[in-house]
């Protein structure tokens, strides 16, 4: 046997097997070998939550856990974030390599030629009621962009992707704004395609009566750094998310729109509004170590804290970290500051957490800046979306082109009933209570 298989034996029937290796990993089909006789189905693997399963290859993003290294198409994060344009880092999730000066110009082109979106787009948010949650509204907004687009269904045509791609780019910071625009009353402002994709989103978020809104350059460099650190995160639930649902070929604007919805909910994207909920809520740093009690204690958890990937520190943590005193050097320091460093200061030192390889996360610090900048929490998520969106469509994108992927469909190990007959209606006893009851 070469160190490219392993040999197993199986101790129901002492029967032995020599699986070989696919870089490193058994390729659960393998498995199937494994049998007790020949009516077994073969052996499977149990693995809810995905937890040491990997579901594709990818070259396009790079996570070292242990190590807290983070890389797109085999550069640094740390690099992209010092040298480069969100739109650079996006053409290179999309395409591989960062793009020559001419190629980024007709990049930069293309995506600002698709900002505007549909009137009838625009009169469909406005159905929102003033207090719509901002996340519910761009999940159902991006969706909607499917029925101004019915072309972009051919998803097996590279030329039909493309275009698609350049729309979502284009039209997620006008779709965000507007969703927050709607939920302060205000008028929506248009995209204004003189604009850097940034200020743009800046631009249409904040500009009121002013014949030109001037953009603060340290600010929409901060938002362009912070969309450089969310663009890809490869195989999270979201982007999980969209490649099983784009496996269905289904449409691109209801695949973002359902990764975007798996984006929202607090153990992912949404963990962000949630941070600024629990800084407010202990309020004070002399509250923190009654609070760390109850979280070791179960009743919650520290918001911001713990990944599954990252068990040393997540590098975009620190990043932000640093894009923070420039966001402050502007606009002032927030409070919240003091407290979520303290709150981090006696976290680390705790046991529980240490012994849990429990670190802030990207989310324990972007919400802090957000809300600096002037964010309502509730649009916290939302700027998390814009840039994911690339990172969304490179997965998808490269899902479509792999020729070893097929239509996303787990298996189950069924733990019902046997086969059972109907009881009529008069011989029923009271109903079964479902888990959730
Ligand atoms: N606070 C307190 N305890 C925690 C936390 C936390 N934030 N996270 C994990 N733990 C504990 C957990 O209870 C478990 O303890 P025990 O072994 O005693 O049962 C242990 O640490 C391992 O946790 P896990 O739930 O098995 O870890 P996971 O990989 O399934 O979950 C996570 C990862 C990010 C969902 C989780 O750490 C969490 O819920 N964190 C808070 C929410 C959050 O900040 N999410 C943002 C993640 S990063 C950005 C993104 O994904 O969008």
């Amino acid at each position: 046997m070469g160190n490219d298989a392993i040999r197993i034996t199986d101790a129901r029937t002492d029967a032995q097997y020599e699986l070989p290796l696919f870089k490193g990993a058994v390729r659960a089909m393998e498995l199937r070998k494994i049998k007790t006789g020949p009516d077994d189905f073969g052996m499977m693997t149990y693995d809810p939550a995905f937890l040491n399963t990997a579901s594709c290859q990818s070259a396009i993003t790079y996570i070292d856990g242990d190590r807290g290294i983070l890389r797109y198409r085999g550069y640094p994060i740390e690099q992209l974030a010092q040298h480069c344009t969100f739109l650079e880092v996006a053409y290179l999730l999309l395409k591989g390599e960062l793009p020559s000066a001419p190629e980024l110009k007709e990049w930069v082109g293309a995506v600002t030629y698709h900002t505007m979106i549909h009137e009838t787009t625009k009169k469909f948010l406005e159905g929102f009621r003033y207090d719509a949650h901002p996340v519910a509204m761009f999940v159902s907004t991006v969706a909607a962009l499917a029925t101004v687009y019915p072309d972009s269904r051919n998803v097996l045509d590279g030329d039909v992707r493309a275009l698609q791609i350049l729309r979502l780019i284009g039209k997620v910071p006008t779709i965000a704004a507007y969703c927050y625009r709607h939920s302060l009353g205000y008028p929506y402002v248009y995209p204004d395609n003189e604009l850097a994709y940034t200020e743009n989103f800046m631009n249409m978020l904040w500009r009121m009566m002013e014949r030109r809104y001037q953009v603060n350059p340290v600010l929409a460099r901060a938002l362009d750094v912070l969309f450089i650190l969310h663009a890809d995160h490869e195989q999270n639930c979201s982007a999980n998310v969209m490649r099983a649902v784009g496996s269905s070929q289904a449409d691109p604007f209801l695949a973002t729109a359902a990764s975007a919805a798996a984006l929202s909910g607090p153990l992912h994207g949404g963990a962000n509004e949630e941070v600024l909920k629990m800084l407010d809520e202990i309020g004070s740093k002399q509250n923190i170590p009654a609070y760390i009690e109850k979280v070791k204690a179960g009743q919650f958890k520290l918001m911001g804290f713990g990944h599954r990937v990252y068990k040393n520190f997540d590098p975009r943590a620190s990043i932000i970290k640093w894009t923070a005193e420039q966001v402050f050097e502007v606009v002032g320091r927030n409070p919240k500051l003091d407290i979520a460093l303290e709150l981090e200061r006696i976290a680390l030192e705790d046991e529980y957490f240490v012994k849990r390889k429990l670190y802030p996360n990207v989310d324990f610090y972007s919400g802090i800046i957000y809300q600096a900048m002037g964010f309502k929490p509730e649009m916290f998520t939302v700027l998390f979306a814009i840039p994911r969106t690339v990172g969304w469509l490179a997965q998808w994108q490269e899902m479509l082109t792999d020729p070893e992927q097929k239509i996303a469909r787990p298996r189950q190990i069924y733990v019902g009933h046997e086969a059972r007959d109907v009881v009529p209606m008069s011989k029923r006893t009271s109903g079964a209570l479902l888990p959730s009851d």
